[in-house]
């Protein structure tokens, strides 16, 4: 009789915590994450017409250690400027941070204007590029569409770009959670 109690006892402390996981799991809300692919291009424009990137801080050093620009480089939907629309542009700053060099970091808010479907929205990026013409960079966060994005970029530089600029072609593959309420979804405001 006491075995059977003690039987009956240790079912209902069973079933007592299986329910309380179970309701534990239930109170968290978990929010679907959506998944893009975008298939863009860089363009940088170091000097002359429609330049897009400034220095801001120069270097004495031979590797140009230190050395700081601003950019502003347009993102474009198609490897030819002259032809392709440009969907969003990158503004932020690139530091020449290898004592040896070259190896610049990048860090920007590529944000996306009216020719996009993600107007108003952004990525938050940084990353290493020591000039090999191949690198990736990290998506750390996102605003608007993108809230609480994370993701990496993938660029490779097109061969013979014009005279001081450079194409580079960008897969960009994120994960992120729509806000419910993208009306007020901005950069940073
Ligand atoms: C793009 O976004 C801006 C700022 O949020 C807004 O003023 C503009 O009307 C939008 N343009 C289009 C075409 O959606």
């Amino acid at each position: 009789m006491a075995s059977h109690s003690l039987l009956v006892l240790s079912m209902i402390l069973v079933l007592h915590s299986i329910i309380s996981m179970a309701s534990a799991s239930l109170s968290c809300v978990l929010q679907c994450e959506s998944e893009v692919n975008l298939h863009l291009y860089l363009h940088q424009i170091a000097s002359g017409p429609g330049t897009n990137q400034v220095v801001i801080v120069t270097s004495s050093k031979a590797s140009d250690f230190g050395l700081t620009s601003v950019t502003d480089w347009a993102v474009i939907d198609g490897p030819n400027p002259a032809t392709a629309t440009i969907v969003a542009r990158t503004k932020g700053m690139q530091v020449q941070a290898d004592v040896a060099g070259p190896g610049w970091f990048n860090y920007f808010s590529m944000v996306f204007e009216k020719n996009s479907r993600y107007n108003g929205s952004s990525f938050e990026a940084m990353g290493i590029n020591f000039q090999t013409g191949q690198g990736q960079m990290a998506i750390m966060g996102g605003t608007g569409e993108f809230a609480m994005a994370r993701g990496i970029i993938k660029y490779n530089a097109l061969p013979n770009p014009p005279t001081f600029q450079t194409i580079k072609e960008l897969n960009i593959h994120a994960f992120y959670v729509k806000p419910a309420d993208t009306t007020s979804g901005g950069a940073i405001q």
